[in-house]
């Protein structure tokens, strides 16, 4: 067992990543006492203790000073003022796991030196424990070993070398919502084509369910097509419709727009 493994762990934000990780520890057997929340208002952790169960503590000092594991889940525009709280109440018995989008760890490091950095990229589907959680890569393997720990049960868990973060975040952590983006658009062209509401929203909603089943046992997306597409049968002529419709294209220029602004505001020390 590592110094950070014994489940203590405050939430500094308590929003919609917060919100899932929560939901997804608890469901993996983590007990939410050992869970505390803080956030600006209160109203964030508030609704999470009336949900969850969790702990809330007034301040970050109040809410970090049991725990040692510490997430920080707040916007990056908000992350200095967290860090500014987090400096004079966090030592090197704490891991700082970093969720914050465009903050490197040696920004994040700089802020608060000896404590263990680690930056992670989960994505909602943690709170499902369905998700997949990029670690940027630190020669801390303890931190790195205790960062794993904590997401072990809520998905995959990958280690990637911290560059490719921005890029993870887009691709990743926006991923949900750009397949959720999908979905809806399914479910509006079964409607246009007469299909109920309510069912054209479960037709779609599966679609994207059993495909994930498939892709995640293994198949490829050339090989989930292939199975579907017989030569010149409606499949093809939807996917063609699609190509021509430049989808590609356009989720090539989703992610890279995400990455953009990422980058656009990236600190680096
Ligand atoms: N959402 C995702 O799917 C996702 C995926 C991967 C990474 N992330 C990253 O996770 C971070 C949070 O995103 P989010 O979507 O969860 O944001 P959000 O829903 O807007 O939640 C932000 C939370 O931060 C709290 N907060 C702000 N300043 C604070 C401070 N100084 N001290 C304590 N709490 C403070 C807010 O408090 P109140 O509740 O009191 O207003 C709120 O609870 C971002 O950096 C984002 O890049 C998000």
């Amino acid at each position: 067992m590592t110094a950070h493994a014994d489940g203590t762990v405050a939430l500094v934000g308590c929003g919609r990543m917060a919100r899932a990780l929560v939901r997804g520890l608890i469901a993996a057997g983590h007990p939410p006492q050992r869970l505390t929340g803080v956030s600006r208002t209160g109203r964030g952790a508030r609704a999470l203790a009336e949900e969850y169960g969790i702990r809330t503590a007034g301040t970050v000092a109040a809410a970090v000073r049991d725990a040692s594991v510490v997430v920080l889940a707040v916007h990056p525009h908000e992350t200095a003022d967290a860090l500014a709280e987090l400096a004079g109440a966090t030592t090197p018995r704490h891991l700082l796991l970093s969720l914050v989008a465009s903050w490197r760890t040696e920004a994040i490091a700089a802020r608060l030196p000896d404590v263990p950095v680690v930056r992670a990229v989960p994505n909602v589907a943690v709170a499902e424990r369905n998700g997949v959680t990029v670690l940027g890569d630190t020669p801390d393997g303890t931190a790195l070993a205790a960062a794993r720990g904590l997401f072990d049960g809520l998905g995959q868990v990958l280690v990637l070398d911290e560059d490719l973060l921005e890029a993870v975040s887009a691709l990743s952590g926006a991923g949900p919502a750009l397949v959720a983006g999908f979905a809806e658009a399914l479910a509006a062209a079964g409607r246009a084509q007469g299909i109920p509401a309510v069912t054209a929203d479960l037709l779609a909603a599966r679609a994207v369910c059993g495909t994930g089943a498939l892709l995640a046992g293994g198949a490829t997306p050339a090989a989930v097509i292939d199975s579907v597409a017989s030569p010149g049968g409606m499949t093809e002529a939807a996917l063609r419709r699609l190509d021509e419709g430049a989808l590609p294209e356009s989720v090539r220029q989703a992610v890279d727009a995400a990455v953009r602004l990422s980058y656009g505001r990236l600190v680096t020390a």
